[in-house]
């Protein structure tokens, strides 16, 4: 039930911190050894070229995977969406490895690419919050989401609890495959991190209200920007105020902007900036001030480390690889605020189901 809440949207981002911890306890053991079913680790290992499948937010929780799986497991990645692949195979590497991802195991664009997959006999992994959903059940192996029931058609918690779950198996895979990369490092330790990052933003949910309030009332559109996996939670971050607020929102590679689409920037477009990445901290500024000199409305998000006093949220320090799961929470309020404060049912926005069972 949504308890005080009033929506479910809202309950479901403040759960994150709980499901970070619960992935950590289930999928960790006490010294922070992954804990998978052997089987699904020595079939992954085993691949030359993990295909990860998706649509619409799992699609981009798929984006910021191939970053987990090609540092920590030392496999090239390559991301579709179903839809496309579904009947447009590329040319497949000789040992492929498939990993479906889907909240609710039942999306029909992922069920068509499995089907296929299940005629040539190559094996495959659904990762899903459901158990004994359809995805699951025709896939080799299922890995589950544990992050509870998911009811607003804004997947919210789904998204982070796949991006913990992907974190597990590269981990688990590397350490198989002896990657140093892996062995090295402290998922338990910075999941923990991860969960209190998440709790410090979800209890400064007012300052982004008042964003909300400031640049998103009236405005049309919007745009998000970033680079590395911010451009993935770009992605993810203009889905989530689009499609729960209306307000046309595209996310954007941050320098890809001044190759053409700078040219709608006007007086007051609001450009949510994102930056985690060490490697372009400072280019991404540079891209902050071509378009506020041509009159954005510029939102920043900003890891602590690359921060200064203007910046608008200051995003707690994690690893760069995991920092996707933190950089969300205040995107998803901004969307959640942005409809609500328009009066919108932000649970069900307008054409959309939970799950999308047609192709
Ligand atoms: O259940 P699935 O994860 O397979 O669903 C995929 C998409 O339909 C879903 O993520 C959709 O994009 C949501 N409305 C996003 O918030």
């Amino acid at each position: 039930s949504k308890g005080t809440y009033e929506f479910y949207m809202l309950k479901e981002i403040d759960e994150q911190p709980g499901v970070m911890r619960h992935i950590s306890q289930d999928y960790l053991d006490e010294n922070g050894k992954p804990v998978v079913e052997q089987d699904i680790v020595d079939a992954v290992a085993d691949s030359d070229r993990i295909y990860i499948l998706a649509a619409g937010t799992s699609y981009h929780a798929g984006l910021v995977g191939k970053n987990l799986f090609e540092k920590f497991s030392d496999i090239p990645v390559e991301v579709g969406l179903a839809s496309e692949f579904g009947y447009h195979f590329p040319k497949l590497s000789k040992k492929p490895f498939f990993i479906f991802l889907s909240q609710s195991g039942e999306t029909a664009d992922s069920r068509v690419v499995l089907k296929q997959v299940n005629e040539r006999h190559l094996p495959s992994l659904t990762i899903t919050n459901v158990q004994g959903s359809t995805l699951s059940r025709e896939a080799t192996y299922t890995m589950l989401l544990k992050a509870g029931p998911e009811i607003a058609v804004a997947s919210t918690k789904a998204y982070t609890a796949q991006i913990a779950v992907q974190a597990v198996l590269a981990k688990a895979v590397g350490e198989k495959k002896n990657v140093a990369d892996a062995k090295e490092f402290d998922l338990k330790h910075q999941l923990a991190l991860v969960a209190e990052g998440m709790q410090q933003l979800v209890d400064g949910k007012e300052k982004v209200d008042e964003l909300a309030k400031k640049y998103l009332a009236k405005t049309r559109n919007a745009f998000y920007i970033g680079r590395g996996v911010d451009y993935a939670v770009a992605l993810e971050g203009a889905l989530k105020l689009k499609e729960v607020s209306y307000i046309e929102t595209e996310g954007f590679a941050a320098a890809e902007l001044k190759h053409g689409t700078i040219a709608l920037i006007e007086k007051g477009t609001p450009v949510i900036t994102l930056i985690n990445d060490p490697a372009t901290a400072d280019l991404t500024r540079g891209n902050i001030r071509e378009v506020e000199s041509r009159g954005a409305s510029v939102i920043t998000m900003v890891a602590k480390q690359f921060a200064n006093e203007n910046d608008d949220i200051v995003l707690p320090e994690v690893d760069y690889y995991l920092s996707p799961l933190v950089t969300i929470v205040p995107a998803q309020l901004l969307a959640y605020y942005a409809s609500k404060n328009k009066g919108l049912d932000v649970d069900k926005p307008r054409n959309l189901a939970k799950s999308v069972t047609v192709e």
